[in-house]
């Protein structure tokens, strides 16, 4: 699949992992394989027990939704094109260099990742807590033409997050989406733990 078709809106799916994220995520209904995840007991969540997802079959270019301590962390695969976009927004960003914003320190780079064709960051807008919705359609019209390179779109208030989850300036949300902890081991995502 070349870069272009990864970015197609109309053929990207969103793979949701959690019933309970779909709505919290606000994602349109679309083609949905169903991702195999491991939860603890709703016990174990409670007290922050880590959540571990096996990412491999995730596209690039799609978005798959675990659930981790009741909030809804989107995964990206993020593609060449998407990566090399992080470059030419910053000018359209309040903190680029997420120098206000939460990540782990193995986080604080400009991909906010451990592999930056990975991006792991939690689906809440930090206005006032409604679930972005993942447009990665670069140029859409309807938000900002040229001046959107793909993102996530808050449809609370119109706040706008690059694909490193930092947010546009001018926008009522005043930091980047946060980066939970987590780790990798191949394709294993673990969230919640480094
Ligand atoms: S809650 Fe997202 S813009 Fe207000």
């Amino acid at each position: 699949m070349s870069q272009a078709e990864g970015v197609n809106v109309q053929r990207r799916r969103v793979l949701i992992a959690s019933t309970a994220a779909i709505g919290a995520a606000g994602v349109a209904a679309v083609a949905t394989p169903f991702v195999r995840s491991w939860y603890p007991s709703a016990k174990a969540e409670a007290a922050g027990a880590a959540v571990t997802q096996d990412i491999g079959s995730v596209e690039e270019g799609q978005m798959i939704v675990v659930k981790y301590r009741g909030k809804p962390i989107f995964v990206v695969k993020r593609t060449e094109e998407m990566l090399g976009n992080l470059k030419p927004v910053i000018p359209l960003l309040s903190d680029p260099d997420s120098l206000a914003s939460l990540q782990p320190e193995y986080c604080a780079n400009p991909t906010r990742s451990l592999d930056p064709s990975i991006l792991v960051v939690e689906g809440v807008c930090t206005h006032l807590g409604c679930a972005p919705n993942y447009r990665p359609d670069i140029g859409a019209t309807d938000l900002g033409g040229n001046d959107w390179y793909g993102g996530f779109f808050c449809p609370c208030h119109g706040s706008k997050y690059d694909l490193a989850g930092r947010v546009y300036s001018g926008v009522p949300a005043p930091l980047n989406l946060p980066i939970p902890e987590y780790s990798m081991d191949g394709t294993i995502l673990t969230v919640g733990e480094a």
